[in-house]
């Protein structure tokens, strides 16, 4: 079944893979693509966003979406992220995890007039013609705002899937995953709003159905522009993790967001799924902290939390998807 939806992205090395897969997936009506600031300033994420989208040779409409989060930036003591996802080379040369993709050719791409959040509320002001879903793989900045615009577009939208979160990982702060983190009074919002269905992917699926050196080798067999960039993105990561953020396999990354359309392909791509409570802390040590109650007889539970992932069916969808680009 195509599943059709509007994907909010913070053009980063991660989100890029999502935007390609989202756009070569022939299961997935990508209507639009919006932008907002988290990995990088929203100018840069737009203008990465921009080049993603002419590698897989895209037309879809790009709409840029809010500059800052709603209420404050991290205080620098709060963010520990730059320097757990920034690795040193033999030179001496620093390389972040979302670098700008200046290996990639410079865009013209137009950029819509309307801001994301205006998108949003004018596209579900009323229950679209054909069911459509929005996928949040950055911080929630853009669809809180659209809320405060017209909360009521939360009963004209089929699914909201986020990539966000941890309830045993972290990678912000101690307790805190980079999206919730970034905009914990967006992320917040977004949560208590009344979605008919809120799917969230956390670290603890995403550090799971994790990329290996193995799988980039496939990428590189095949050879397209995109499988090749992938291979790019994957290859960064998998210093990084190595070197600031181990995981349970060596040589392998976390390759979060395009868990997410990888799920909309193929929902078995997600295991051990809960439907839980979750809200986000906004104080203290626990500031942007995503909070969940496991406890059985709470009855307000607003989230399908998936706790794993196949990451072997994952990579399969990503292969499948990078051989249809030229
Ligand atoms: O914590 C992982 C998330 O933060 C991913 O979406 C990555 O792109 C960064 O935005
Ligand atoms: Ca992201």
């Amino acid at each position: 079944m195509t599943r059709r939806i509007i994907l909010d992205v913070d053009t980063g090395s991660d989100d890029a893979v999502a935007v390609m897969l989202a756009a070569l997936n022939p299961a997935i009506d990508l209507m639009a693509v919006c932008t907002v600031k988290g990995n990088q300033p929203l100018d840069n994420t737009t203008e990465n966003t921009k080049k993603v989208l002419d590698l897989v040779h895209s037309d879809i409409p790009l709409y840029r979406g809010c500059k800052e989060p709603l209420v404050r930036n991290a205080a620098p003591w709060q963010v520990q992220f730059e320097d757990r996802a920034t690795v040193v080379d033999e030179e001496g040369k620093k390389h972040f995890i979302h670098e700008d993709f200046d290996m990639l050719p410079a865009s013209d791409r137009k950029i819509e007039d309307t801001p994301a959040p205006v998108f949003y509320s004018e596209y579900f002001k009323n229950k679209p013609e054909v069911s459509t879903s929005i996928v949040c793989v950055g911080p929630l900045t853009n669809l809180a705002t659209a809320l405060s615009i017209n909360p009521d577009i939360v009963s004209n939208i089929e699914e909201l899937v986020i990539m966000g979160g941890g309830d045993d990982e972290s990678n912000a702060t101690s307790s805190s995953e980079f999206n919730f983190f970034f905009d914990p009074e967006a992320a917040q919002k977004v949560f208590q709003a009344g979605f008919k269905k809120m799917t969230i992917i956390p670290l603890d699926c995403t550090h799971k159905a994790m990329v290996t050196k193995d799988d980039c080798k496939r990428f590189e067999e095949i050879g397209t522009p995109a499988a090749l960039f992938a291979k790019e993105m994957c290859k960064k990561r998998i210093e990084v993790h190595t070197q600031r953020q181990p995981l349970t396999l060596p040589d392998a990354c976390a390759l979060h967001d395009p868990v997410c359309i990888a799920y909309l392909i193929d929902e078995t791509v997600l295991t051990d799924v809960r439907f839980l409570h979750i809200d986000c802390s906004l104080s203290g040590l626990t500031y942007g902290q995503m909070v969940t109650d496991h406890r059985y007889f709470q009855d307000n539970r607003n989230a399908h939390i998936a706790y794993n992932g196949d990451r072997r069916k994952f990579v399969d969808i990503m292969c499948e998807a990078f051989k249809l680009n030229y």
